[in-house]
């Protein structure tokens, strides 16, 4: 004969809460095995805090609620940064109204030399729509870690400095949450029909 068997059922269940929790666990070890076909590309993004080409404070929290296209690169760069803003700004010319949901950012990964001001200066070239981001090296520094942007300083002959960059279009959702990335090789139309299935 069995003894107050209710007495036990705490006990049951505590140790069944236990064995859960170790089986958790153990999902959660093995996911992490494999984390990029699991959940690498969603790790893109997250918080900054910046200052944009009117010497404003700007965080990520303040675009939610709008898609925002998301650009690592620097003014002074000779090639694929003016290309790729070219090729943003042209894609939403191309959405017509729908680009009013589009936020395009561009952030520098040259914070010394790309001030407020001659971000202002420089964007001008691309319509009136991107906002500039700049700021201290560590705040661009942990923008860039959550984006997964590599950027290194290139020392020229001159005495002078290059800086090497990924180079990739981010569109992230009025959740602040990454959707896709793209690149400039896509052009105006490339881009406008990519974003165009997003929006
Ligand atoms: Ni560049």
């Amino acid at each position: 004969m069995i003894r107050t068997p209710l007495a036990l059922i705490p006990y049951l269940i505590a140790a069944l809460a236990v064995g859960a929790g170790l089986l958790w666990h153990a999902g959660d070890l093995l996911s992490a095995t494999n984390p990029v076909a699991s959940q690498g590309e969603a790790l893109v993004g997250g918080p900054f805090r910046l200052i944009d080409q009117d010497g404003n404070e700007r965080r990520a929290a303040d675009f939610h609620g709008r898609f925002m296209l998301v650009y690592f690169g620097y003014s002074n760069c000779p090639d694929v940064c003016p290309t790729t803003l070219a090729v943003m700004a042209d894609a939403l010319d191309k959405l017509g109204p729908r680009a009013g949901r589009v936020v395009p950012i561009f952030v520098t990964v040259d914070p010394e030399r790309d001030t407020p001001k001659v971000l202002k200066a420089y964007l001008k070239a691309f319509g009136p729509r991107f906002v500039g981001l700049t700021g201290a090296e560590k705040e661009v520094a942990a923008a860039g870690r959550a984006y997964r942007v590599y950027y290194k300083r290139a020392p020229l002959k001159d005495g002078g400095y290059a800086m090497d960059h990924s180079s990739h279009i981010y569109l992230m959702g009025p959740d602040g949450k990454f959707i896709a990335d793209y690149d400039e090789t896509l052009g105006p139309d490339g881009l406008a029909d990519a974003l165009r299935k997003q929006l």
